[in-house]
């Protein structure tokens, strides 16, 4: 009899990340909560448990028979879903609430980052407006305007002048865009230089690092427009040298984790580092305690070994094995709906996108449709039958021996599908391209 795995959460991530353990040789099953309809179409199983009913979850794994659990989302992370699953002798692969604050409190990360030396971009924290104005006053821009706590993204401001910081910090301190406790807010130096992401499996002191990533956080092509949770992945990054990432994993990687476990937190899980790849080496802009999202739709597709049993393995306490191809691309675009990431337009039929052996779908915000029998059979052909509920509505990846040969195909694909209704970035990946392709003036060797 193989494993039985419960994932927690709804999204592209977690259904990648059960397409993922599903393949794996150990396991027989795997349920998300609440999941998504479109992961029933990969054999995936859902059931309809609030992330946020810790004992409706653990009572659903002790009845079921499940070996252990796999946290998505930050949000069950940071309201202690490990801590209660372990009280009750079940597994869960994530951090406890207290490792989880490095993601959950912007001022605990900037402050274990302080006292081990770890770069990131320097900073001040601040409880009133008038202190945090004077700051940024006598600073000067471009600066960077972060609201502690969780704000899913939201709470990030990169400010390219002072207007625009006093603006955010009225957002904060005035409107209360964020609520009204405990206000914080961290404001940072602007750090330049390719954004990078790296993703490590960690089990106390020790970690495996995964293949980078680079995620696109801006709503449109040309990194305009608002800040999204991200509108596509690719990974490896190839404009991010071996030795920057070498020099991330000794300088931030190697010192965090240990200091976790140094103080009394020690983090059990993936942590994930958002780092950016400065002239004076790579510094830290923020860390994830979770898979990141889209970055997890375009780096677990590149893996060799079995997920399933490196996490078993970690939860059990022994040495995981975790092999990666290194000849090849993953790239991944996200479709979102039109209004994204405003107010998306719901309950437009998704396409039916063709696939094959080397590529995916990763369905995110789409749910069955109330009335079926209402939708006009011509319009089913083309599409899943399914209904875009939120904004991210699906991710489509493949791998390809390059990144231009993967970026051709998802996007030969994509242009010739009628997308009405949604949109979509014409430009993952061209980061890289204008630093590898030659006689570019941006060309690195
Ligand atoms: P975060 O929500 O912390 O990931 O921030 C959202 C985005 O803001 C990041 O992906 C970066 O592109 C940008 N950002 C955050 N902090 C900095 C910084 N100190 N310097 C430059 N860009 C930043
Ligand atoms: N891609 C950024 C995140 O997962 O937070």
């Amino acid at each position: 009899m193989g494993m039985k795995v419960l994932v927690i959460g709804s999204g592209a991530r977690e259904h990648a990340i059960a397409a993922t353990l599903l393949k794996g040789a150990s396991v027989d099953e795997v349920t998300v909560a609440p999941g998504n309809p479109g992961m029933e179409l990969d054999g995936i199983r859902t059931t309809h448990i609030d992330p946020s009913n810790h004992a409706a979850l653990i009572e659903f794994m002790q009845s079921s028979g499940y070996d252990w659990a796999l946290v998505g989302p930050e949000v069950p992370l940071m309201h202690g879903i490990v801590d209660d699953f372990r009280e009750v002798g079940l597994k869960a692969f994530g951090p406890t609430r207290a490792a989880a604050q490095v993601e959950g409190s912007k001022d605990f990360a900037k402050q274990l980052m302080a006292r081990h030396a770890i770069p990131t971009a320097a900073y001040r924290t601040f409880t009133d407006y008038d202190a945090a104005a004077a700051y940024v006053a006598e600073h000067g821009a471009p600066i960077v305007i972060k609201a502690d706590g969780l704000a899913a993204g939201k709470g990030v401001t990169v400010a390219l002048d002072t207007q625009t910081a006093l603006g955010a910090l009225e957002d904060i301190f005035v409107e209360r865009r964020f609520g009204n406790d405990d206000l914080k807010v961290v404001i940072e130096d602007f750090l330049e230089g390719q954004e990078f992401s790296l993703m490590s499996f960690v089990n106390g002191t020790e970690f495996w690092p995964m293949p980078i990533s680079q995620d696109h956080k801006r709503a449109y092509d040309g990194d305009k427009g608002p800040n999204t949770g991200g509108m596509g992945a690719y990974s490896p990054v190839p404009q991010v040298s071996d030795d920057t990432v070498e020099q991330a994993i000794n300088t931030i990687i190697r010192p965090t984790v240990e200091a976790l476990a140094e103080e009394g937190t020690p983090f059990t899980g993936i942590l994930y580092a958002g780092l950016i790849a400065t002239d004076d080496g790579p510094k830290v802009i923020e860390f994830n305690a979770r898979f990141g999202d889209p970055e997890t739709e375009a780096v677990l597709p590149l893996l060799t070994s079995d997920l399933d049993e490196g996490i078993n393995a970690i939860l059990n306490d022994e040495q995981p094995t975790f092999t990666w191809r290194t000849n090849a691309t993953a790239l991944g675009v996200v479709l979102a709906a039109k209004g994204y990431p405003g107010k998306p337009k719901k309950g437009t039929l998704v396409p039916a996108i063709p696939t094959d052996s080397d590529s995916h779908i990763y369905y995110a915000g789409v749910k069955k449709p109330k009335h079926p029998e209402n939708q006009d059979p011509a319009d089913l052909i083309s599409s899943t039958g399914l209904v875009s509920s939120s904004g991210r509505v699906l991710v489509y990846e493949t791998v390809a021996p390059t990144l231009q040969a993967a970026q051709s195909k998802i996007y030969d694909t994509l242009d010739t599908l009628n997308t009405t209704g949604f949109f979509y970035r014409h430009d993952i990946g061209a980061k890289a391209l204008e630093a590898i392709v030659p006689n570019n003036p941006n060309h690195i060797e």
